[in-house]
């Protein structure tokens, strides 16, 4: 693959300060997105990359929360939906996004050292950390809760049918997203009416009280986790202690065990009933990120069996291509995204599984390529599906290339 046309996606996405997912779908700054971004832009344009994440930590709010959209001024209200005044939150909006943030600083040191820019952001990491592991530790496990769908950045999965069900959806709105994508590779409208409920009752408590839906996700929690370990080497490269943070990781290693493991699998539990949710999502694949992982074996044979069929089909499948309501379209109840893909990628070359790996990676490359940096990819056919020029696509292609076959 030629890195330029990788290269020119990022460049056409660039605001100035950070980058946007998509020019038309997302014309603002998304959390988790400005961390695989900064992971891409870190070999070509390391300036750039810590800039996309200053910009980001800059709009953090007192109580340390890193919120999931940071708004750009100079883009029309009625380009995306809920924005500015919906959230009613000054700049930004008050949900999060998974912490995969301290991975991506890292990452940008260790392409481009920088002592200063690690210095800045680690109080800002902390801070984050703290929050997630203290504010939002509902279910008293040593896990962070999700309030909202969309803070598991797999907005529509299906594990979150069940929790989201108790949710009454609002009406009275208009879809933005649906004037850029094709309706059937988007959330459904039922799902829509309940995220916007879900967002304006977080709203109106002033962003304390949980509502209906709070969900552990063992996606969220290993990438926490992972986040805590990357401090940990953040806290070594600045000679402070780091002991904390991997005691840290460790316990919440042992709490992604202790209560979201079961046959084989990790689910997402719904904090206001107890249960898990029983389907198989690829959130649940990515404890494997954790070296350590005792059940690493019994999981990545999940991986490699027929519910997400790793090494036979393309990237990491969203979700169970065994389920009755597997969708290869729509969003997150099928199709492959490549931060999947990416994450998976590292997590198979900590536990030994090169030959895995590097059949992972060059299938990611061909694709990413072949749909124009689709946003997602049928897992069956490798078809592009949502937008196109979608940054993480392009950014995690650029660093896939930069590491060896
Ligand atoms: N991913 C969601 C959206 O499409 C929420 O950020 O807008």
């Amino acid at each position: 693959m030629d890195v330029t046309r990788a290269a020119a996606v990022l460049a056409g996405n660039w605001l100035g300060s950070s980058t946007v997912p998509s020019r038309s779908l997302y014309p603002h700054q998304w959390s988790w997105d400005s961390a695989f971004i900064a992971i891409g832009l870190r070999h070509q344009a390391p300036e750039r990359a810590r800039r996309e994440l200053r910009t980001l930590f800059a709009a953090q709010w007192p109580d340390g929360r890193v919120p999931h959209i940071v708004f750009d001024p100079g883009t029309p209200p009625e380009a995306y939906f809920p924005g500015p005044a919906f959230w009613r939150a000054g700049r930004t909006s008050g949900i999060v996004q998974p912490p995969v943030h301290a991975r991506a600083v890292l990452a940008v040191h260790e392409a481009a050292p920088d002592r200063g820019f690690l210095a800045t952001l680690y109080p800002k990491l902390r801070a984050w950390h703290e929050y997630l592991r203290g504010s939002r530790d509902a279910g008293g496990h040593g896990l962070a809760a999700i309030v909202h769908p969309w803070e598991s950045g797999m907005d529509n999965s299906p594990a979150w049918d069940e929790p989201l069900a108790r949710v009454t959806p609002s009406s009275g709105f208009v879809r933005r997203d649906l004037a850029h994508g094709t309706e059937a590779d988007r959330p459904s409208d039922a799902d829509y009416g309940r995220y916007v409920r879900l967002a304006a009752d977080y709203r109106d408590s002033d962003y304390r009280d949980f509502g209906d839906f709070v969900v552990e996700d063992p996606g969220f929690n290993a990438l926490l986790a992972d986040g805590e370990l990357a401090l940990a080497e953040i806290a070594e490269e600045l000679g402070l202690p780091s002991e904390e943070h991997r005691e840290s990781a460790a316990r919440i290693a042992k709490a992604l065990q202790d209560t979201l493991w079961d046959n084989g699998f990790f689910f997402a539990r719904d904090v206001r009933t107890g249960a898990l949710t029983r389907q198989h999502t690829c959130a649940g694949l990515l404890p494997l990120l954790l070296p350590d992982l005792a059940v690493a074996p019994a999981l990545l044979a999940t991986a490699t069996g027929p519910r997400f069929g790793l090494g036979r089909v393309h990237g990491i499948p969203s979700y169970d291509l065994t389920a009755p309501d597997f969708d290869p379209a729509r969003y997150w109840r099928g199709p492959s995204w490549s931060n999947v893909g990416w994450l998976l990628h590292r997590a198979l070359h900590h536990h030994g599984e090169h030959a895995l790996a590097t059949r992972l990676r060059t299938d990611l490359l061909t694709t990413a390529v072949a749909t124009d940096f689709a946003e997602y990819c049928d897992p069956l056919t490798g078809a592009g599906h949502g937008t196109r020029s979608f940054s993480w696509t392009a950014a995690l292609a650029v660093d896939l290339l930069a590491q060896p076959a």
